[in-house]
């Protein structure tokens, strides 16, 4: 005989009432083995109960956010950021005061922005740095994200490409700052991006460039523009492929602040090219470097108009988009001298801590240090190849100095840099 078709019955193990089950809905846990089982309505009521958990908890933390921001208000002024860039970084003041003002403005704009709901908007200034090779752009920057207390994210954009090329996607800046606030995406909305290389994405066809191939830049120039302008940038979590259905991430970027910076090589003949326009030919361009004259580079940068970087190669968008424009100096042999031994992180110093180690005064005379700054102001890539010219000295000293354990003095001469003598060793 078949069964008579009863409605199912079952009891919700929370609440005890019993309950029809006309849809599976009605009970939507139910385990048929134990008899486990959880009503749609105590379902609600959980879920309730979390929502408004977590709204607190989302309230409680941006109090705390706010409350933080006084206190970082007041230790990161202006002076207070430049005089620790001062420790590492030489020279460059104007760099150095140009990126403490934007912080320190950044997080006022935060503070304004939470605590003032009255319509005026004090609108955020995006910077452009533009340098030679070497002259301190990405150590200023990864020295100042280690001052700062709000997210701080480094993206390299040349290897930024257009979606659909290759490479990695725009949001990826978004997304290493969505990581560096620790997943949290208030934070994140509020921090800041730098990213360097940022010349190498300028369209191939402008002035520096006649090559015709163009892997996208342009593109990458307008997918960065929408972020500039401030948009909702969705990505996958670190590690999940992209597809459909993949769980996003969303995160505003009308807070975020903006830091780029390049050397944009040859720019300084675009400057050029435009100044000595209606000009006769004794101009700018006839001149031609002397012995102490400062580098065509350094004479012409701080002419630098929007217009140049436009000629460059950058969409006029995002030029308008990045209003504070910064420039840095190269390096000349007096700056690099310093560089070598007054940084905190100064390669000099770091080889005379290593040497203690082992019970040995370092020692690099005078001349020595200036031989090895002669040799990379050669060698053109700013303080660059500092450190590779002192290790080419000490890898032998390194090498051979732990043999023996008595304390010794090691000395380093201009003949080292120079001729690639051995250094002299003193017994003490
Ligand atoms: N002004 C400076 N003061 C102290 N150290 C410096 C300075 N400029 C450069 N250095 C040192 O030289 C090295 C190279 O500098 P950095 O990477 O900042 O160059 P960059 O300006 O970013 O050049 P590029 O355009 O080629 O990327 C770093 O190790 C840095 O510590
Ligand atoms: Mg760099």
């Amino acid at each position: 005989m078949a069964a008579t078709n009863k409605p199912m019955r079952h009891t919700c193990s929370f609440c005890k009432r019993t309950i029809t089950i006309k849809s599976q809905y009605d009970m939507p846990i139910y385990d048929p083995q134990t008899g486990f089982a959880i009503c749609k309505d105590c379902i609600r009521q959980v879920n309730r109960f979390l929502d408004e958990h977590d709204q607190e908890a989302a309230g409680a933390e941006h109090a705390a956010f706010t409350e933080e921001l006084g206190d970082i208000l007041k230790k990161n002024k202006p002076h207070i950021i430049k005089k620790y860039l001062d420790e590492y970084i030489i020279n460059q003041d104007r760099a150095k005061k140009i990126l403490s003002v934007a912080v320190y403005n950044h997080y006022k704009r935060m503070k304004y922005g939470f605590e003032n709901e009255d319509g005026t908007e004090i609108e955020k200034s995006n910077v452009i740095m533009l340098g030679p090779s070497g002259c301190g752009k990405t150590a200023l920057l990864s020295h100042l994200s280690k001052l700062l207390d709000i997210p701080f994210a480094v993206t390299d954009a040349s290897s930024l490409t257009e979606a659909g090329f290759v490479g990695a996607d725009v949001e990826v800046a978004v997304r290493n700052l969505y990581y560096a606030a620790e997943k949290d995406i208030e934070r994140a909305e509020h921090g800041i991006i730098y990213l360097d290389e940022f010349d190498k994405i300028a369209r191939k066809s402008g002035a520096n460039n006649s090559i015709t191939a163009d892997p996208g830049h342009e593109g990458v120039q307008q997918a960065l523009l929408k972020m500039l302008e401030g948009s909702v940038v969705e990505f996958t979590a670190r590690g999940q492929r992209k597809h459909p259905e993949a769980p996003t991430i969303k995160v505003d970027t009308k807070n975020i602040l903006f830091i780029v910076g390049g050397a944009f090589v040859g720019i300084e003949d675009v400057i050029e090219k435009r100044l000595s326009k209606g000009k006769t030919a004794i101009g700018f361009g006839a001149k031609t470097q002397g012995k102490d004259e400062k580098p065509k580079f350094d004479e012409l940068i701080h002419q630098v108009r929007p217009e140049d970087l436009m000629q460059y190669g950058i969409i006029p968008e995002v030029i308008g988009r990045l209003p504070v424009i910064c420039t840095l100096e190269s390096l000349d042999e007096d700056a690099l001298l310093r560089i070598l031994t007054e940084p905190k992180n100064a390669p000099v110093r770091q080889y005379e801590k290593l040497l203690a180690m082992d019970g040995v005064t370092l020692v690099f005379e005078e001349d020595a240090l200036r031989a090895v700054a002669k040799k990379a102001i050669e060698r053109k890539t700013g303080a660059r190849s500092l450190k590779g010219i002192i290790e080419d000295v000490m890898l032998d000293v390194m090498f051979d100095i732990p043999k023996a354990d008595n304390p010794r003095k090691v000395i380093i001469t201009k003949e080292c840099i120079e001729e690639g003598k051995n250094p002299k060793i003193v017994d003490l």
